[in-house]
């Protein structure tokens, strides 16, 4: 089935011609009540779509389409560990990570097992926090180098980042190829206190392999007399090969194969988590996850967060051919969640070919992007208010920064909510001032503003598994499979092409660009 065969999705064509020359602020003249009605709360979380060019009718029409396209089914099949992952031939149960105990999608065989395995890296982390790991020499660890790379490393960083002033052992991240990432991640760390600790599902991911091995150079390098194997330690679906690499069983924490990357941050990943902030903050990261999935699971799809916001994303994509979207967080500790949903998205959405394998008549994902605000309203709101492309906005701040005693925090927000109206309305909202058209800004540009209750574990669970369900209903709507990936290993193939000893004889010529094997 493909949505543009269904009426509702021609239904929703006309509303776009007839919406056309409709602005935010008429809507919101012809409605006094128009915030509070398009204003929408699950899991600690407030989300307001009022700034959007979308009247009920239309937001109606969006979540027709959705229901149409079968999304409560396909919801259930995937808070249930149904064989979504098509082409992998696997659930996508990264829901089942965060479960509560008695939840009806998780059979409670499985959720014993996840909470064995959850308990193992969990006990770790409070065993690190407490001093009671020790290295070769016999010194406590405190200082832990998490490498890994995509979703191995951005959730982790993000959440740690997130979560605040690290109160426990120092943990770093190193993920790039280039040195100087690891270098960095490594500086002033004594061998003696260091756990060297490898994050890879594959544990074949090249970046991963070798920034692990050249760590364990530097171990050697810096303490040739100790013994390595007391200050490594790995998290990966493969735990063959890590012990292949010399890592001790007992220091493997595994995850199903069943969790893909991006979505595996609530997984033994998230061991990076839990050591810099105990596993208390992680306990509540999952339960906001988890408030977030019940809502997803039991939210009428008219008042569904995930389901709004994804069909907002069909909207700009298919029926008003917008090509990017912005994501600006009004916190500095989420300065990371742009690189994170630039995973999480654009890999899971950024197909060409329905689950039949066929061509796709209709765009796909657009390009994320973004900047941590107030940073963002001195680079790239320039091209949000007078640029001729426009992109919807997502900007997310955090509610409690009103009360705030810190003026800074209580200014950020009203930076963030001027920048909101000023994106809606234009300079109209300021005074019919007639302004040389240089200095005029047309407004009627989107927003969905996104609160925050608190900067806390619970609260961050829940925004980024309401971005990983928008991200699952736009794949439905598309016919898409989001959680596979098969458009990276073109990438890894040449390059073992270049990197292997002997290439193969060359290709024929392939019109312009370089041949890759003679590069
Ligand atoms: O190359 C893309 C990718 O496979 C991502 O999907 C994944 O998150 C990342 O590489 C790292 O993979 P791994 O965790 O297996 O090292």
């Amino acid at each position: 089935m493909n949505s543009t065969d269904l009426p509702e999705w021609h239904a929703l064509a006309q509303r776009r011609r007839a919406l056309e020359p409709i602005r935010i602020a008429d809507l919101f003249e012809d409605d006094p009540q128009r915030a509070a009605r398009f204003s929408f709360e699950a899991a600690s979380l407030t989300v307001d779509l009022s700034r959007h060019p979308i009247d009920t009718g239309t937001l109606s029409a969006l979540v027709e389409l959705a229901r149409a396209t079968g999304i409560e089914r396909q919801r259930d099949d995937l808070l249930g560990g149904a064989l979504v992952n098509t082409t992998e031939e696997r659930p996508a149960w990264h829901t089942a990570l965060r479960a509560n105990p008695g939840d009806r999608f998780i059979d409670p065989a499985c959720a014993l097992r996840l909470s064995a395995d959850r308990e193992r890296f969990l006990g770790f982390a409070e065993e690190l926090r407490g001093s009671t790991v020790t290295g070769t020499g016999g010194l406590p660890l405190d200082t832990v180098v998490c490498i890994g790379i995509g979703g191995s490393d951005l959730g982790p960083r993000l959440v740690t980042e997130a979560l605040g002033p690290i109160r426990g052992p120092q943990v770093r991240f190193a993920a790039n190829m280039d040195p100087v990432d690891l270098d960095a991640a490594l500086a002033g760390a004594n061998p003696q206190t260091t756990l060297l600790l490898a994050i890879s599902k594959t544990f074949s991911t090249l970046e991963t392999i070798e920034n692990f091995r050249a760590a364990l150079r530097w171990f050697k390098e810096h303490a040739p007399d100790l013994n390595p194997a007391p200050h490594l330690a790995a998290v990966t679906s493969q735990p063959e090969r890590a012990t292949a690499l010399g890592i001790d069983p007992s220091r493997v924490f595994t995850f199903p194969d069943w969790v893909g990357g991006r979505y595996s941050l609530w997984s033994a990943c998230g061991l990076g988590i839990a050591i810099a902030h105990g596993r208390h903050e992680f306990a509540e990261l999952l339960s906001g996850a988890a408030a977030l999935d019940a809502h997803f699971a039991q939210a009428p799809l008219e008042s569904n967060l995930p389901v709004l916001l994804g069909m907002l994303g069909v909207w700009y994509v298919n029926f008003w051919g917008v090509k990017t979207r912005g994501v600006v967080p009004y916190a500095q500790r989420l300065a990371r969640l742009p690189a994170y949903l630039q995973q999480l998205e654009m890999e899971s959405l950024g197909k060409r070919v329905d689950r039949s394998g066929a061509p796709l008549s209709i765009d796909t994902a657009p390009v994320v992007w973004g900047e941590v605000g107030s940073n963002a309203q001195h680079s790239v709101f320039q091209f949000l208010h007078q640029g001729t492309a426009w992109a919807p906005l997502d900007i997310v701040l955090v509610a409690d920064h009103d009360a705030s005693q810190d003026p800074r925090l209580r200014l950020l927000n009203q930076f963030a909510l001027a920048q909101a109206d000023a994106l809606a309305w234009g300079d109209a909202v300021l005074d019919d001032e007639l302004r040389p058209s240089y200095r005029a800004a047309p407004g009627n540009r989107p927003s969905t503003v996104i609160r925050l209750a608190h900067l806390d574990a619970r609260s961050i669970g829940a925004l980024l598994a309401l971005y990983e369900h928008r991200t699952f209903v736009q794949s439905v709507v598309w016919n898409i499979n989001a959680f596979d990936q098969w458009g990276v290993e073109i990438g890894k193939q040449l390059l073992a092409r270049r990197t292997q000893p002997s290439p193969p004889a060359p290709l024929p010529q392939a019109g312009e660009g370089r041949n890759p094997t003679t590069g």
